[in-house]
């Protein structure tokens, strides 16, 4: 499957959307706020640019990504009031899969601009906004064009399927489950292990040419606190959505549904 042509979170704002079903996501953000305003503080107060360029990756098609580039905005805002200093014009790279509602972004910008505009007189900040489609997994953005790179639960979701989960018969190694559980062999964790070391280690190598020196980045991912692949925060709804495809494959007449898993 190839995951750059298929893969998307639901558009749109109805009720099934992303928009309206990423509260989960928001609550991680709001949880490291800190973490990203001091960051992209800190490059500013560093290097004071005059034109500050600043990335989400995975940015998907609801509010989040909003909050954080208001968040952002007001953080550097700030800062520059207090130092006397003039503050920069921003460049927001917004980047996601080809197939993720950009257009649902598009049309949020009035409104946004509108709500960065709210109680400053007329003084609202330069901000210039676009939407980049592709892969992270790769290289997005020219050379040495952002101060600060965001992300945040999007780092999680690998570039592919990792192949070391097929055997040379091409039959899955991990047969009835959907991602690493209680009952997987050994193999089946260092499939994804591999295939996470070899997706990161593209995205650093892409970002860093990406970043100007002394840039820096803010990655939230999802992660487990101690070696045990089997962790109980992680693997746990995993092991409900495996079981029920189960069932619903046990009630379907037999088609050939051996390959799915
Ligand atoms: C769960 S959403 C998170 C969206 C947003 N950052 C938030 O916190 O609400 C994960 C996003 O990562 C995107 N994504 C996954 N793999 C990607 C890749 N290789 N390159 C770019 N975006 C990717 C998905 O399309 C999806 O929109």
């Amino acid at each position: 499957m190839d995951l750059e042509k298929v893969f998307h979170m639901t558009e749109g704002v109805g009720v099934t959307s992303y928009a309206r079903n990423s509260s989960l996501q928001k609550k991680a953000s709001d949880m490291v706020k800190h973490i990203t305003t001091e960051t992209v503080q800190e490059i500013f107060l560093a290097t004071t640019p005059k034109s500050l360029g600043v990335a989400d990756l995975g940015c998907s098609s609801g509010p989040n990504t909003f909050t954080v580039i208001k968040d952002i905005v007001e953080a550097v805002e700030g800062t520059s009031h207090k130092m006397l200093h003039p503050p920069p014009e921003f460049r927001v790279y917004l980047n996601d899969l080809p197939t993720n509602d950009f257009n649902s972004i598009f049309k949020a910008l009035p409104e946004f601009y509108r709500e960065l505009r709210k109680g400053k007189n007329g003084g609202s900040p330069s901000i210039f906004i676009g939407g980049f489609a592709g892969s992270f997994y790769g290289r997005l953005f020219p050379n040495n064009c952002l101060h600060f790179i965001y992300s945040s639960y999007s780092l999680h979701w690998l570039s592919r399927v990792p192949p070391a989960l097929y055997d040379e018969k091409g039959r899955s190694i991990n047969k009835g489950h959907v991602y690493i559980s209680a009952s997987s062999p050994p193999q089946v964790s260092q499939a994804y292990y591999q295939q996470f070391q070899e997706d990161f280690t593209l995205f650093l190598r892409s970002r860093s040419e990406e970043l100007i020196a002394g840039g820096r980045m803010a990655l939230i991912f999802l992660g487990r606190r101690g070696p045990d692949h089997v962790d109980r925060g992680n693997y746990f709804f995993w092991e409900l959505l495996s079981r029920s495809f189960g069932h619903l494959i046990a009630k379907v007449p037999p088609v050939r549904f051996q390959n799915i898993f």
